[in-house]
């Protein structure tokens, strides 16, 4: 197997300085808010347990063999999602561009979030240091931060420019240091907070409804859910790990690296659950409270612990760095577009596109509680026609659409796109030959993957992708 063609043609852009940074990065990118905040309230919104062994059954068939090839996609193409895309064969440059899309439409709405968690931060920083209180107050607390537009919009900001400065810094100065950095840090975290929750009195309520799963829940839509995560939570189809691993040099082996991001990416979900579920049960609440489970129901877990705002503190840290590491990835995508394919200077694609995503992010800042746009749908402007409340995006306000669309529509398209891009364009022997080094390095389940992912994965896809849209 060793033709030209199956050799990544050699590129003089950046590279990671080593294979750990990448796979802090990798791993970065992948821990966020999607591990953090989206999962465990997916857990409680989808039936506990079952949900986390859909996710799992899926992570192995669709997530771990699709890790691989988005990643060797970007091996192969040393380009932009775009520009990789555009090598296998130009005419499927346009599931770049759709990757491109997805990562601008979910940082927009990333951006709110990880506003609200800066400013948590913030909170039990103050209570800490500041002598301000927020015990019993987490509701009001929260409902003030998602309405009133100048303190949704200004978190909102400071999140954004973390971001950008760390992004600006460039790929090694920046985004492989300040992974290094953050991610060991979060494992560690996460393991004190696991640990602290595991022995509150009455936290095994909490471990039953997280592990013993209740087969009579399971529904297309609690699949679609999952598979929607599993993309999500990976960063997978949008691009991201075409761009991370466009920056591997093609003497880097990606093939480990695939099944440890996801093992990584999943230990810190369950381990997150770990923390919240126990504690959520042992305080007495509820687990089903949705996407305000960390920001209302969490904060008042913590009031009830012993040095519950030094826990609040370093939870909340914890969520940061997640968040970040994730939002710098999703900003390198169409930064890594415009440098490669504009020849655009990175420090003024950075800037340029770090302001339009923030400027757009302020639409989901203002859709949350009583914010000014949280009733405001394509539906409502057209005065809620009755056809229309049928058509679920049509009735989304701007805080969920970009989520709905980005999850639910955009990542499992990428998903198939990387199926017809990796396995019926480029084809078993370009795909296996740049996974294995032109055949100099083994890969004993080669066979079983490039089947799932020609066959099984995209078959999966679309059947939950289809049924979930009308279900
Ligand atoms: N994986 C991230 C998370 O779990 C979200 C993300 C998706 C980041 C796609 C970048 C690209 O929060």
């Amino acid at each position: 197997m060793s033709n030209a063609s199956t050799t990544p043609p050699v590129s003089h852009r950046g590279h990671w300085k080593s294979q750990f940074g990448f796979l802090m990065a990798a791993i970065g990118s992948a821990i966020g808010l999607g591990n953090l905040w989206r999962f465990p309230y997916l857990v409680g919104t989808n039936g506990g347990a079952i949900f986390v062994l859909v996710y799992l059954v899926l992570l192995a068939i669709v997530g771990i063999p699709l890790m691989l090839t988005e990643i060797t996609i970007g091996q192969y193409g040393q380009s932009d999602a775009l520009g990789s895309y555009k090598k296998i064969h130009p005419k499927v440059s346009f599931f770049g561009a759709m990757g491109i899309l997805a990562a601008v439409l979910m940082l927009s709405f990333y951006g709110t979030i990880g506003g609200w968690v800066t400013y948590y931060v913030g909170v039990y920083f103050m209570a800490i240091f500041g002598g301000t209180n927020p015990a019993g107050k987490s509701m009001e607390v929260f409902s003030e931060l998602i309405s009133v537009p100048s303190l949704s919009i200004s978190w909102h900001l400071v999140f954004m420019l973390a971001c950008i400065v760390i992004v600006l810094g460039g790929l090694q100065k920046g985004t492989e240091r300040a992974n290094k950095i953050m991610i060991p840090l979060l494992f560690f975290s996460l393991l004190i907070l696991g640990f602290a929750a595991m022995t509150l009195p009455g936290s095994s309520e909490g471990l039953s409804f997280y592990l013993k799963p209740d087969f009579s829940k399971l529904s297309f839509s609690v699949l679609g859910s999952a598979l929607g995560q599993v993309f999500f939570s990976l960063s997978l189809g949008m691009g991201t790990m075409i761009t991370y691993g466009s920056y591997l040099s093609k003497k880097q082996s990606g093939k480990k690296n695939s099944v440890v991001i996801p093992i990584c990416d999943t230990l810190a979900a369950l381990l997150a659950g770990l923390v919240i579920f126990p504690a959520v049960f042992a305080t007495g609440m509820k687990p089903g409270s949705g996407p305000g489970l960390i920001f209302v129901t969490l904060p008042e877990v913590f009031n009830k612990l012993p040095g519950g705002n030094y826990i609040g503190l370093i939870f909340f840290v914890t969520v940061l760095f997640a968040a970040i590491s994730s939002a710098i990835s999703a900003l390198e995508i169409p930064v890594a577009y415009l440098v490669d394919q504009k020849k655009v200077k990175r420090q003024s694609a950075v800037l340029w596109l770090g302001l339009a995503i923030t400027l757009l992010g302020i639409l989901p800042s203002l859709s949350n509680g009583n914010g000014p746009l949280t009733q405001f749908s394509i539906s409502a402007l057209f005065g809620n026609p009755e056809w229309m409340k049928s058509i679920k995006f049509l009735t989304l306000n701007p805080f969920d659409l970009p989520d709905y669309i980005v999850s639910y529509i955009l990542l499992p398209l990428g998903g198939l796109a990387l199926c017809i891009g990796g396995a019926w364009i480029m084809g078993k022997e370009k795909l296996l030959g740049v996974i294995t080094h032109n055949g100099t390095k083994p890969f004993k389940l080669g066979n079983l993957y490039f089947t799932i992912i020609k066959y099984i994965a995209p078959i999966a896809i679309l059947i939950i992708f289809v049924q979930s849209l009308f279900s």
